[in-house]
């Protein structure tokens, strides 16, 4: 075992926390920090180790904090400084650590750096910390070259240049309000260090670092293929993402974070090619890598299996376990995702699939909202739609709105709790009472009790079982694996099969006379 191997995320399960969605303590309809450090105790009452919160610093807020206009500062929708503090402060006397989004592959373009780039002129050193380029074609009309943006639309915006002519493009992968960073400027990973060390020093446990295997972009910046560049996914193979430069990127912060103790660092990587994906957790880069697999696959039992091998082929020989995640604030909810247009199937094969990812070695991050069965809501008005996706598509994709709507904490009827103002963000469903905090606390068979058990028998029984899953089945509808002395059974198929002799610990859901019915997952001892 390597030294990685006996560190407190060996095993962890993480909770993915939406700021904006989780709990509001201001009743501005927004959730905040405050709203965060109000749920402390039922985030430890769930039994997770950790909380990743997405971004919380000063941002314009075009996409929700993923446009950071001051990396070392609160926004004040969320907060302070001394707001923050107090949720580490609070969360580590409640034995949890506290892990920030970091988002180096852009700013928001309301950051003093890319409002001085604009003032600037081309072959300024404020130009040189972004992308910017002459255009192509006559007068330089056209955008450097054919990449989209994750967003859609190009992926390059021209400006007009301090003296009111027409100018040079600048690239964004994602919103135009999002200009990318050159991580070849060593300026650039300077105030990288430098935001680390200022929350690291705070207290902070680590960070999630956003679009990680983007930061670094091919030289000469060629054409990608064009088939490949559809909102909102990016492929294997995609010129956008996944150059080789990045992993000296990632070397370099690794080095900043080894000046403390204890903390990690995780990659939102979107890349599928197991041996590619291997470098990104090679000795000396990334502790931990988003691993989207599960994510990705269907409802169907050759393919839930083959994303687990491929997940666990993955990581063998290097020194980071795998991970495992079934949705996050850029998917559609499993619930839905499983079975569209049935939320009462949808709902018992999200929990089959939860109590599976949970008896899996490794880091399991929890989305919040997950644990209690929300679905996503696919029925928002076009009018409250946020997500920049909406309008940079040309409204043909509906974006992530759907997967953060606030949670539901207690009552009857929107904002349940959430809110001490009925106008939240994004509008709460009306038919959510059964789905809050406190109904299902009080329901022995609720998602949200069954979910807070097997989090529990998971740091019971398997602590120590080790990274081996033992496959006992060859094909067919029914997973079952063993892992040290769980043996884990998911049915998948349409008919009731037999629960294997032993102690049951954990179950997803109701079991008929000794029978597994479909769409449930048992854990035996
Ligand atoms: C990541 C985030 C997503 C964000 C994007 C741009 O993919 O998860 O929410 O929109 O990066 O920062």
């Amino acid at each position: 075992m390597t030294a990685n191997a006996r560190s407190w995320w060996q095993d962890a399960v993480i909770y993915q926390i939406y700021p904006r969605s989780f709990a509001d303590s201001d009743d501005d309809g927004i959730g905040d920090l405050g709203g965060v450090r109000s749920r402390l105790g039922y985030l430890k009452a769930l039994g997770i180790d950790a909380v990743w919160l997405c971004p919380v610093m000063r941002s314009p807020m075009i996409d929700h904090g993923y446009d950071v206009s001051d990396p070392r500062d609160i926004d004040p929708l969320f907060g302070d400084l001394a707001g923050m503090d107090a949720v580490l402060e609070e969360a580590h006397d409640h034995g949890l650590r506290v892990l920030m989004d970091l988002v180096p592959n852009h700013t928001s373009n309301q950051h003093p750096w890319f409002e001085e780039a604009l003032r600037s002129g081309p072959g300024s050193p404020a130009r040189a910390r972004y992308l910017f380029r002459p255009g192509k074609g006559e007068g330089g009309a056209e955008p450097p070259n054919n990449w989209a943006s994750i967003f859609g639309g190009p992926a390059w915006t021209r400006i007009t240049e301090p003296d009111g002519s027409l100018g040079e493009w600048y690239l964004h992968l994602f919103a135009p309000e999002q200009p990318d960073l050159d991580w070849t400027n060593p300026e650039v990973f300077t105030d990288l260090a430098e935001t680390m060390r200022f929350w690291l020093d705070r207290g902070v446990d680590g960070f999630r670092i956003d679009v990680a295997h983007g930061m670094a972009k091919p030289e000469g910046l060629p054409d990608g293929d064009p088939t490949t560049m559809t909102p909102l996914y990016n492929g294997d193979g995609d010129a956008r993402f996944d150059h080789d430069d990045v992993h000296d990127l990632h070397r370099r912060l690794r080095d900043v974070i080894d000046e403390y103790e204890d903390r990690v660092l995780i990659g939102e990587i979107w890349v599928r090619d197991p041996r590619r994906f291997a470098r990104y957790v090679s000795e000396g880069e990334l502790h931990l890598g988003f691993n989207f697999l599960l994510l990705e696959t269907n409802y169907r039992p050759t393919e839930f299996r083959t994303a687990i091998d491929k997940s666990l082929t993955a990581v063998q020989g290097t020194p980071a376990p795998p991970t495992w995640t079934l949705s996050n604030h850029d998917v559609a909810r499993e619930v839905t995702r499983y079975s569209p247009g049935d939320p009462e199937r949808g709902t018992l094969r999200a929990a089959a699939a939860l109590l599976l990812e949970l008896a899996l070695p490794g880091v399991v991050f929890l989305y919040n909202g997950a644990e209690l069965g929300l679905p996503n809501v696919d029925d928002l008005p076009d009018d409250v739609l946020q997500d920049p996706v909406w309008e940079r598509s040309g409204h043909t994709d509906r974006g992530r709105d759907g997967a953060r709507i606030p949670l539901p904490w207690w009552g009857t009827e929107p904002p349940y709790g959430f809110s001490g103002s009925p106008d939240t963000w994004l509008p709460m469903p009306a038919d959510w009472t059964g789905l809050s905090v406190q109904a299902q606390s009080a329901d022995p068979g609720s998602f949200l009790t069954r979910c807070r058990h097997a989090i529990r028998m998971r740091h019971e029984l398997l602590r120590d079982a080790g990274t081996d899953v033992e496959w006992l089945d060859g094909s067919g509808p029914v997973l079952r694996f063993q892992r040290g002395k769980v043996q884990c059974v998911m049915n998948m198929g349409t008919e009731p099969v037999a629960v294997p002799e032993g102690r049951i610990m954990a179950a997803s859901g109701p079991l008929e006379d000794g029978s597994l019915p479909p769409d449930t997952t048992v854990w035996v001892v």
